[in-house]
């Protein structure tokens, strides 16, 4: 879709919201707080990734985005599965929709990911071989941070590389990319990505960071990043998904707050990437429910924010109607997961004033 038929589509859509109410942005902007704006008294970003069901459908999630989010990453748009259909061809039409609405909206935009173990095509496993692998991925970080050059606030160039539980060397997880190319399918990508785009922040996306558990993936995320340093791979951020658990598992705010600490002394940046609270194992009333979310956002949060090298907050997904954990963490009650900032309704919860509540708290950049 070209820019002049987007930005058509954007004022209809305006023009539709402002009759049927829901574009009177001044009123619901005044009566909400805004955390896009506290989020930047405080010298950061926030915002939210673009879920499946996308803006096109549902003006009362764009108007939403529209007077929250400061920063946008597509949710499944900019994987492989979807730009690489085949061997031969690439789609970048959901991808540049997204940048033109972040961009009509005065958004950042986050590119995820480049290289990850899943939203691999169908052609994937049959076509790429290990004589093929690091020209077919180095092509690829080309063609796709080259059609976004200069576009992108930051880039997840490698999802996810450390998993403990596959026992490999360094903690690495089992990936095509590590079976293909060895442990230096990380640093290939980086180089290929700096080259592609001089601009951009290249970022290590890491899950498994947050929790008193999950010691052992931090150290190998610290080992990891200090030799890619080392090395002088140009790395410029960590990006820590958090997606957390609320009333399940046991945190500790001084490993947590230590670990961040490391991370900033290599000179990195940090980026909360994918924040979500599910509320799977929490049971009682809803409210109690909503709270118990709101209260796992204000603990992760608090010793976060107070490092000043956190320089961006996304959660996935805006509003509960469009949360991932509805397919990936479904409830066993049945009842619809609720981790995020605003309900299906685009109400906020508990979990937005949480978040507000914590940007206002944040130590400023
Ligand atoms: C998820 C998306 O939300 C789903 O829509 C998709 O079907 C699968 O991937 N960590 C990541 C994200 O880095 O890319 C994943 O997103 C969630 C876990």
């Amino acid at each position: 879709m070209d820019r002049r038929t987007f930005l058509i589509g954007v004022a209809i859509t305006a023009a539709v919201e402002s009759a049927s109410g829901l574009g009177n942005t001044s009123d619901v902007a005044d009566s909400l707080p805004c955390l896009k704006r506290k989020a930047r008294a405080a010298g950061m970003l926030y915002g939210a990734s673009a879920v499946s069901g996308g803006f096109k459908n549902d003006s009362g999630l764009a108007t939403a985005f529209r007077q929250q989010c400061g920063i946008l990453v597509p949710d499944w748009q900019l994987k492989w599965i979807h730009v690489r259909p085949t061997p031969t061809t690439y789609n970048f039409s959901d991808g540049d929709w997204l940048l033109n609405f972040a961009d009509s909206y005065q958004m950042a935009f986050r590119g995820h990911t480049l290289v990850w173990h899943q939203g691999l095509p169908s052609w994937f496993g049959t076509q790429m071989s290990k004589e093929g692998a690091r020209l077919t991925l180095t092509q690829y970080i080309a063609k796709v941070m080259g059609h976004y050059a200069g576009k992108v606030h930051s880039w997840d160039v490698v999802n996810e590389p450390i998993a403990m539980w596959d026992k490999n060397p360094g903690g690495l997880r089992n990936s095509p990319w590590l079976d293909m190319l060895g442990p230096d399918y990380i640093e290939i990508a980086f180089r290929a990505a700096r080259q592609a785009d001089s601009k951009t922040l290249l970022v290590l996306n890491q899950n498994h960071l947050e929790y008193e558990d999950d010691e052992g993936t931090r150290t190998a995320t610290l080992n990891l990043l200090r030799k890619l340093k080392s090395k002088n791979v140009p790395i410029d951020a960590l990006g820590m998904q958090a997606h957390l658990v609320a009333n399940q598992k046991s945190f500790s705010a001084i490993k947590l707050t230590r670990f961040l600490n490391e991370v900033s002394a290599m000179g990195l940046k940090i980026l909360i990437t994918e924040m979500d609270v599910t509320d799977k194992y929490v049971s009682g009333t809803q409210q109690q429910i909503d709270q118990a979310v709101a209260d796992e956002y204000a603990r992760f949060l608090a010793p976060v924010l107070d490092n000043k090298s956190v320089m961006a907050v996304l959660t996935w997904g805006l509003s509960d109607k469009y949360s991932w954990l509805n397919s990936y963490g479904p409830r066993s009650d049945g009842r619809p997961v609720r981790p995020l900032p605003l309900d299906a309704n685009m109400n906020p919860k508990p979990a937005f004033h949480a978040i507000a509540n914590a940007f206002d708290h944040a130590a400023k950049r």
